[in-house]
């Protein structure tokens, strides 16, 4: 059994921001993964490990085609299933993910010796925080899958390391809607969190640098394009 997740993992996942109906009809009308893919999905669902839902999976199978990256940087593997997914769908790309829980990492490795065929991925074990600072490449998609508090903090380095032109993609940033209300009625456990994406959304919604969207898939995507060389952000602890 897996010790690093509780059948309350996915708390905001049960509550969706789209009506449940529309949901249902994403997650059962898509093509469906099969092989691994649907091999590693199961054994997520069961173990309640918080993966990309599907109707993320159809949008970045979408995404990855149509853009064709050829670097991606993902900020939490977990078991390795959107690596996976990216690697199958951008056959040419390189994808380096970091993640800093041990119980997850040997999961990724062995899903990753098991159906990484191409060889594309690469993972880095320990916090982003420190990660970061170490990368030399620059990335062409960006994937942040991680800490959701955290994000604000990791986007200056991402940015840097970021091609213009190029996309980050940031998951769930409603934290099933709470975000649009006002901080009082959101629960004090999750209020860290409401004020990390808060300053993440003035710091980059009107952003002149940037393009952005907020795209009600799973409980939030908000995509990046970096339009510049340099960004301007507020100044982040
Ligand atoms: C939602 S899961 C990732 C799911 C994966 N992207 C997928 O869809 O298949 C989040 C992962 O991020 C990792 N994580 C959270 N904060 C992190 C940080 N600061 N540095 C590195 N990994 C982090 C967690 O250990 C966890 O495995």
């Amino acid at each position: 059994m897996v010790e690093s997740y509780s059948k309350n993992a996915n708390h905001n996942m049960r509550r969706p921001v789209v009506k449940d109906e529309i949901v249902e009809f994403m997650r059962h009308r898509q093509e469906q993964v099969t092989g691994s893919l649907k091999e590693l999905e199961n054994f997520a669902r069961k173990e309640n490990i918080p993966i990309i839902p599907h109707e993320t999976v159809a949008y970045f199978r979408f995404l990855m085609e149509t853009i064709q990256p050829k670097n991606i940087l993902e900020i939490g593997t977990a078991i390795g299933f959107s690596a996976l997914l990216m690697a199958q769908h951008a056959p040419n790309a390189k994808i380096t993910t970091i993640d800093r829980n041990p119980e997850m990492i040997g999961f990724a490795k062995e899903n990753f010796d098991k159906f990484d065929n191409r060889q594309q991925i690469t993972l880095l074990e320990g916090d982003a925080v420190d990660v970061l600072s170490t990368l030399t490449e620059t990335y062409d998609f960006v994937f942040m899958d991680s800490a959701k508090s955290k994000y604000i903090v990791f986007l200056p380095e991402i940015l840097k390391h970021l091609e213009v032109g190029g996309v980050v993609v940031l998951d769930d940033i409603f934290q099933g809607g709470d975000i649009a209300k006002d901080i009082m009625e959101v629960r004090r456990g999750q209020r860290t969190i409401y004020r990390g994406l808060q300053r993440l959304f003035d710091a980059t919604l009107n952003n002149p640098g940037l393009t952005a969207s907020l795209v009600p898939l799973g409980d939030g995507i908000l995509m990046l394009r970096k339009n510049q060389a340099k960004i301007e952000l507020p100044d982040v602890d």
